[in-house]
């Protein structure tokens, strides 16, 4: 290193370097680089972090993931049979467009498609059935609940429309510190209104009928966030979302997105769990003081711990998902943040389904219903059930009906018993129990979310989760940390947390 760089490095640090852009942009060239970059966790947050950190900081920082676990975090499969089947998070919706690059980045195949069939179960019988003629449904959906189902999706495609701005931000290198300015960014005060209203009150507001809420609303938030109408509005929108057609998913595994990111990326796993992180001051020669965050994790060989510039965490700073202590730090960072997470147990049982508990007459062998939603009703013990494919669709295969034995999966908020198990199946062979504490339990008015930048150079990823989780959330979480991180590196101002990006990239376009 040579003392001019050094001498203005010094500048930097006295903040001397504000005397305008053009001085602002050729000091941030001179900047070194980062030397290390940890990532705490490597579910599809982490390793699409580590992605995005190595295309924003270039081939020479060293970045080490740790994950104690499996990668994948949150996406995970099962093994029944000869086949694995997801048991977290299932499947993607068709404009999530960085689960998309993903896949075509790493030449990971979507899944074969399969066709579905809907119903509706109120603890004790199916009162709803879609019909195999969309005509069919058209019409009874009209005849129910009049134009409700329409403006539906209009609404949804209208929130759609704004949250797709990101991908466009994203595109131009802009980030963003806080939830509140991506989501302001992104769809205005509307989005900040959605974050503070339940579902609920957002859709009475729009003219939706109670009845509506109740029996086909209620359902589909139950499916994917294992609760009610008041969950916020802003998530309600991305679970209504989720019942859109041409979602899809990773042939082999949706986890196989993380193991792609985190092998392209060139970073180093180490297989640990991460303690604690502290911030430390180490005075140097020239009277600068420099300063790193100390990593300290364990792993089956004992503990250890590793300097660096920059950490970026990606697990939820919530009781039951992490226990990291940050100690050095003014004010003071806690490992838990108010708020907890929802329980969704994923049962997956291989066995033949006992149709009259769904209340139905029809036989068996012609009941060829793949996804059985549910009402809020004491009634109701599950969430969902489902008929599960596996991760990878052999040739030639067909989904059996319910005569067949074969592998269903049911989310419940409680673990099912084995007598509940009984009366749901004739037989089973096979039973696998997964207790996710899955996504966090939505309360709003959201008090502040969590920050974005929890220090200095230390970011969080899964604050992300409480406007809404998903897959694609935390991807787009991860790009904006990677970028934040980058800007903020190099001090590049403008290109962060900018106003109007919506109407200044019009022309851009
Ligand atoms: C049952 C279920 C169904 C879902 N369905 C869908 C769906 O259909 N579509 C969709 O988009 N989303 C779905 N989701 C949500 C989606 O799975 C999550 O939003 C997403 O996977 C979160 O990814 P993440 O990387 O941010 O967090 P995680 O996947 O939780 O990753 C965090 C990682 O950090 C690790 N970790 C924790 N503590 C430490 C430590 N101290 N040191 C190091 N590492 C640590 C953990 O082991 C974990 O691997 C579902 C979730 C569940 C549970
Ligand atoms: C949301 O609610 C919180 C707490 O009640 C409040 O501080 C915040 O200003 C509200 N935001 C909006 C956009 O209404
Ligand atoms: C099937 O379900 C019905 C309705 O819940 C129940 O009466 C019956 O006992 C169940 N069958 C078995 C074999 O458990």
């Amino acid at each position: 290193m040579t003392v001019h760089i050094l001498s203005l490095r010094a500048l930097l640090l006295l903040g001397l370097y504000h005397t305008g852009r053009r001085s602002l942009a050729s000091a941030a060239d001179l900047q070194d680089p980062p030397k290390k970059i940890a990532v705490v966790g490597a579910g599809i947050g982490g390793t699409a972090a580590a992605y995005y950190l190595r295309q924003e900081f270039g081939p020479l920082v060293k970045i080490d993931v740790f994950e104690p676990g499996s990668i994948g975090g949150r996406l995970a499969t099962v093994k029944i049979g000869d086949h694995e089947y997801e048991s977290g998070g299932a499947v993607i919706h068709p404009l999530n467009l960085h689960m998309k690059h993903f896949i075509e980045k790493l030449g990971l195949p979507p899944r074969k498609d399969l066709s579905s069939k809907m119903a509706i179960f109120d603890g004790k019988e199916l009162v709803f059935e879609e019909s195999n003629w969309f005509i069919i449904n058209f019409f009874r959906m009209i005849w129910q609940y009049g134009f409700n189902f329409l403006r539906m999706q209009m609404w949804v495609e209208s929130v759609l429309d704004k949250f797709m701005r990101i991908y466009q931000y994203q595109q131009h290198s802009y980030s963003f510190s806080s939830m509140e300015r991506l989501l302001h960014a992104m769809g205005g005060d509307a989005f900040l209104t959605l974050m503070n209203q339940t579902l609920e009150e957002a859709m009475l507001a729009e003219g939706f009928s109670q009845v509506f809420l109740n029996n086909v609303v209620t359902p589909i938030t139950r499916v994917n966030y294992g609760q009610s109408v008041r969950i916020n509005g802003f998530v309600g929108v991305v679970s209504l979302a989720g019942a859109d057609s041409g979602l899809w998913a990773v042939d082999g595994g949706n986890k196989r997105v993380c193991t792609g990111l985190l092998y392209h990326s060139k970073s180093e796993l180490i297989p640990a769990k991460v303690t604690s992180v502290s911030f430390k001051v180490r005075p140097s020669k020239r009277g600068i003081s420099n300063s790193f965050y100390e990593v300290n994790y364990v792993d089956e060989s004992g503990s250890a711990h590793g300097l660096y510039d920059i950490v970026i965490i990606a697990t939820p700073l919530h009781l039951g998902k992490s226990d990291i202590t940050f100690s050095g730090f003014s004010p003071p960072i806690p490992s838990h943040y108010p708020g907890r997470y929802h329980q969704t147990v994923a049962t997956l049982v291989h066995g033949v389904l006992n149709v009259s508990y769904l209340g139905t007459t029809e036989p068996a062998s012609d009941f060829t219903v793949s996804d059985i939603l549910t009402v809020d009703s004491k009634d109701c013990i599950i969430n969902s059930l489902g008929s599960l494919d596996p991760v990878h669709i052999p040739d030639g295969y067909k989904r059996p009906p319910a005569s067949e034995a074969k592998v269903w999966k049911v989310f419940s908020p409680q673990p099912l018993s084995q007598q509940q198990l009984q009366n749901m199946f004739l037989s089973h062979d096979s039973v696998s129990e997964t207790p996710w504490l899955a996504y966090p339990s939505y309360r709003p008015p959201q008090r502040k979310s969590p920050p974005f930048i929890l220090h200095n150079r230390l970011y969080y990823i899964n604050a992300v989760e409480w406007a809404a989780s998903a897959m694609e959330m935390s991807s787009i979480s991860a790009r904006n940390m990677a970028l934040l991180a980058h800007h903020r590196w190099y001090q590049q101002e403008g290109k962060i947390d900018q106003e109007d990006l919506h109407m200044r990239l019009r022309g851009e376009l």
